[in-house]
């Protein structure tokens, strides 16, 4: 398990995933804002990737998150896009809604940092979120992640075309940060 101060990112246990179904991906609001691509139902017991962990994939690394007190499920995070070529890869997560606004996300991203950069040996790791998502804007910055840029009208969301921004983190800013 990988730990921050407050959260761990594990490996994807059978009973996260009603939890993880119920609470993040059958929310349609927080789906259409979370992915880029239409919200459609998951047929319970499918082998939906959001939920079933394929561990041959050698492209896209999902956690489950936990509190490390107490060890509950507060949420789901992945490496996605690794590109051993270039030394990339993205970050994604979502904690379910009870657990929102407590300093987690911050903390996973530190973490999913420690995994890309010291773990994987990547050397840049990228964000994108909508530009009115404040709680994800902030946990990047709070890590170091510099805003490269606004991809205007790139995200049909429920109706409405919505900017994203682009954020990036290059391995020697982050240990610098570190050492600072
Ligand atoms: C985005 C998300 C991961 C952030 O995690 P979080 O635990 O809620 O965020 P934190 O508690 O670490 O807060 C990070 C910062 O955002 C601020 N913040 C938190 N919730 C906020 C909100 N609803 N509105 C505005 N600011 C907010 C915090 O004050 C903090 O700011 P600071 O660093 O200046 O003090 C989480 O809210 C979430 O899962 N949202 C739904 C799914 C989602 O949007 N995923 C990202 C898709 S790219």
């Amino acid at each position: 398990m990988l730990r921050g101060d407050t959260i761990g990112l594990r490996a994807r246990h059978e009973e996260d995933i009603p939890i993880l179904l119920a609470e993040l991906y059958d929310d349609v609001v927080n789906s259409a804002r979370a992915e880029g691509r239409p919200w459609r139902p998951i047929t319970p017991g499918s082998n939906d990737p959001r939920l079933v962990v394929d561990d041959t994939n050698q492209v896209n690394v999902p956690f489950s998150v936990v509190e490390l007190e107490g060890g509950a499920l507060v949420g789901a995070a992945t490496l996605w896009g690794i590109d051993t070529h270039n030394r990339t890869a993205h970050i994604g997560l979502g904690l379910l809604p009870s657990t929102r606004g407590k300093g987690y996300g911050t903390d996973v991203v530190a973490a999913l940092c420690h995994y890309g950069f010291v773990v994987r040996g990547l050397q840049r790791l990228q964000i994108e979120t909508l530009a009115d998502n404040t709680a994800m804007l902030r946990a990047a910055e709070r890590n170091g992640f510099v805003r490269e840029g606004v991809l205007r009208s790139s995200a049909w969301v429920l109706g409405e075309f919505l900017d994203q921004v682009l954020l990036g983190l290059l391995a020697e800013e982050w240990k610098a940060e570190r050492k600072a």
